[in-house]
């Protein structure tokens, strides 16, 4: 596996633009569920009952229910060494940017700069009728969160299903992928789409798709390991630092 872990540290150097495509598999030694491992949310409860934009309005109790078997507060959430890692790699100047469909912020707490959270943010909630914002509250047992200006429904500013993704966000992120020269695709098992799409648009362009996750999850993926991300992520720095120490 050293081998491997040097070829693409030596892969990294050597990139034009390196950029990053992570999901829940990268903060799953932080504690967070995933959704479709083993365990994951999904395995549990049916998303379209508990987690769409339609069953939200009809009973919002349903979310704010589950929502604390996935993150009850927001704060007690600490980056792994992954999140690190891509923190160092930016600081470096080797990665550009993260790209995320997680909601936890834990890229962020890392100290990576260049972060697009394509499905939102669990730091912002929001009152669904006056849009006054709040920061994230302990989740309440089953009870939604009311507005205290006007007593609506409280939702975190994340995306529910048979919601849209923000734009602004999305645009960036396509851009991201057809210009860079190598995509680190970590922890995601790339079956949500419009993010599925875009290891697709890095290999249109031309780029090469690096693959950490327990399972080989991208068909086209040109390097797979199958690793934790907490544990390949600092052996590939370490190679890493290796080569340019030696250059
Ligand atoms: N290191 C690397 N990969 C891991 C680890 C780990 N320690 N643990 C799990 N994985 C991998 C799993 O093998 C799986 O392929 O992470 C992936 C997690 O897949 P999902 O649970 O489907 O999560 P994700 O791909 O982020 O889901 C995408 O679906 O429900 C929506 O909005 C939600 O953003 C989420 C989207």
């Amino acid at each position: 596996m050293e081998e491997k872990y040097k070829r693409i540290a030596k892969l990294l150097l050597n990139s034009k633009k390196c950029i990053a495509l992570t999901g829940a598999g990268i903060s799953a030694e932080s504690g967070i569920p995933t959704f479709r491992s083993k365990e994951g949310m999904w395995e549990k409860y049916d998303p379209a009952v508990y987690a769409s934009i339609d069953a939200f309005h009809k009973d919002p109790s349903k979310y704010w229910t589950i929502r604390g078997d996935f993150i009850r507060n927001y704060d007690d959430y600490k980056p792994n060494p992954a999140h690190l890692t891509l923190a160092e790699l930016e600081k470096m100047g080797v990665l550009t940017s993260v790209i995320t469909q997680n909601i936890d912020g834990l890229h962020s707490k890392a100290g990576s700069k260049q972060v697009i959270e394509l499905h939102g943010t669990l730091r912002r909630i929001l009152c669904m009728q006056c849009s006054k914002e709040y920061t994230a509250p302990n989740v309440p047992d089953g009870t939604p969160p009311l507005c205290d200006e006007c007593g609506g429904v409280l939702k975190p500013n994340t995306v529910l299903f048979g919601e849209p993704l923000p734009a602004k966000a999305l645009s960036e992120a396509q851009r991201e992928c057809s210009t860079c020269d190598i995509m680190l695709l970590i922890g995601t098992s790339t079956v949500v789409y419009p993010v599925a799409a875009l290891p697709k648009l890095v290999k249109e362009n031309g780029g090469q798709v690096i693959e950490l996750n327990l399972e080989n999850a991208f068909p086209f993926t040109d390097y797979f390991i199958g690793e934790k991300a907490g544990t390949a992520m600092p052996q590939i720095m370490a190679e890493l630092k290796k080569i340019k120490n030696n250059n």
